[in-house]
């Protein structure tokens, strides 16, 4: 029978003492030990007050991409990601961007929404009336939550209600639009929700499930638009591909997945780099990018009167600038503070910016030369750490596997035994 992993009261133990239980159960090594116990600047102190259980932090490279210049504004972007090219991929396609301006951005307000599910209403279209008449109470018993966000010129600013089918019949949802200012505002959102949930639920005559933010945040839109010059694309021909690029993700889900996730690189690498919720971001971009029925791209591209290609980006973009990982993690903080940023929605403009260019350069790659060859020496890269290569080795070991067109685990274990003898 395999080790049991019911460990009553794990949570209480030190890290220390979980770590040694982990090491148990998993046969670790007491390298393992000591790679565990290595923390960096994420303090493991630091790291077991933020969630739960915590036996070591997992490092994940930060990068910077150059060339961004948003509104006018040269930036540098710190992004967090494992994946070899995105950085690169990102700062090229900044780069291209700067002979027409640069990136534009705009965005909406902070407003995010707080679902307030109600079922059992006697009568879903009167509980909708009864609840919209009583809309500047609950909009003030939601601000008396929340006197710090509502002095910072936020807080709820509406209360909408929808009745909907659903396979058990209808219910009616309220929604509070509520202002996050600088905050990614789950907290702020949730705290009201369940503030009016008794009012609401006496109201209607009905009873009140959940109440939670909604991860479609619709409201909370920000938009970026930059244009490629056809010469620096590298030619009519390259606008042409990716014009083609993109109709066929227009056209077709299973290429619009792939499409929309390399815009993702972008965003949620700038989004984990700032201690935002990448989850959220994720959630809110599928499900906005699948709006009108159909998943679509998030992106468009057309060619402008002289040919030149020009991009936008619209997606929901709640993230902070206070509060949550983005105001305790200290690396966390450094990227905020390498951004420039002062306000969540300059960062949110920001984001936008780097997916759009993350797409082109996507786009561009795959309407070319293909991907392969630029991803394949950096990938050998990984592979050759990944088989032990050390300091010069890597990069011999890599060198040759790219030039033997020979990528692979066996042949990377293979130089480094031939290096390592020589
Ligand atoms: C790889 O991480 C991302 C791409 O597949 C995106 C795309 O196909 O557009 C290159």
């Amino acid at each position: 029978m395999g080790r049991s992993s019911e460990y009553s009261g794990f949570y209480k133990l030190p890290v220390a003492d979980r770590v040694k239980l982990v090491k148990e159960f998993a046969n670790l090594a007491d390298q393992d030990e000591a790679t565990l116990r290595q923390s960096g600047a994420l303090s493991l102190d630091l790291a077991n007050r933020m969630i739960e259980n915590v036996i070591g932090v997992l490092p994940v490279p930060m990068g910077i991409a150059t060339n961004f210049l948003i509104n006018g504004q040269d930036r540098l972007i710190p992004m967090a990601i494992e994946e070899p090219s995105v950085v690169a991929a990102a700062s090229n396609a900044a780069r291209m961007a700067r002979s027409k301006g640069g990136f534009r951005t705009n965005s909406t307000e902070p407003i995010m929404i707080g679902q307030i599910q109600i079922v059992g209403a006697p009568d879903p279209q009167s509980a909708r009336f009864e609840i919209l008449s009583q809309k500047d109470k609950l909009l003030k018993h939601a601000n008396d939550q929340d006197p710090v966000l509502v002095s910072l010129g936020g807080g709820a600013r509406e209360l909408q209600v929808r009745v909907i089918d659903s396979v058990i019949g209808k219910m009616v949802i309220a929604e509070l639009l509520v202002d996050c200012r600088d905050a990614m505002g789950a907290n702020a959102v949730n705290t009201m929700a369940e503030a009016v949930a008794p009012m609401i639920e006496q109201i209607s005559g009905g009873r009140v499930l959940l109440r939670i933010i909604s991860n479609l945040a619709v409201r909370r839109l920000a938009r970026a638009k930059a244009i490629f010059d056809k010469e620096q694309l590298g030619g009519e021909a390259v606008v042409e591909g990716i014009l083609n690029a993109y109709a066929f993700a227009a056209a077709d889900p299973f290429r619009c997945a792939t499409h929309n996730k390399g815009i993702m690189n972008g965003v949620s690498a700038v989004v984990l780099a700032t201690g935002n919720d990448t989850r959220a971001i994720e959630a809110g971009a599928h499900a906005y990018a699948a709006r009108a029925g159909q998943y679509a791209s998030l992106t468009t591209w057309e060619k402008n009167s002289e040919g030149n290609l020009v991009g936008t980006l619209e997606m929901p973009m709640a993230v902070g600038t206070v509060g949550g990982a983005t105001a305790s993690n200290p690396i966390a903080k450094l990227a905020v503070r390498i951004l420039g940023v002062k306000t969540a929605r300059e960062l949110a403009e920001i984001i936008c910016a780097v997916g759009l260019a993350q797409n082109l350069a996507a786009l561009r790659a795959l309407a070319s030369e293909g991907i392969q060859r630029g991803h394949m020496s950096l990938h050998a890269r990984n592979i050759a750490i990944s088989v032990g290569a050390t300091g010069d080795l890597i990069d011999r070991i890599t060198a040759q596997m790219v030039t033997e067109r020979k990528i692979r685990v066996d042949k990377a274990k293979e130089l480094l035994d031939q290096y390592s003898k020589s």
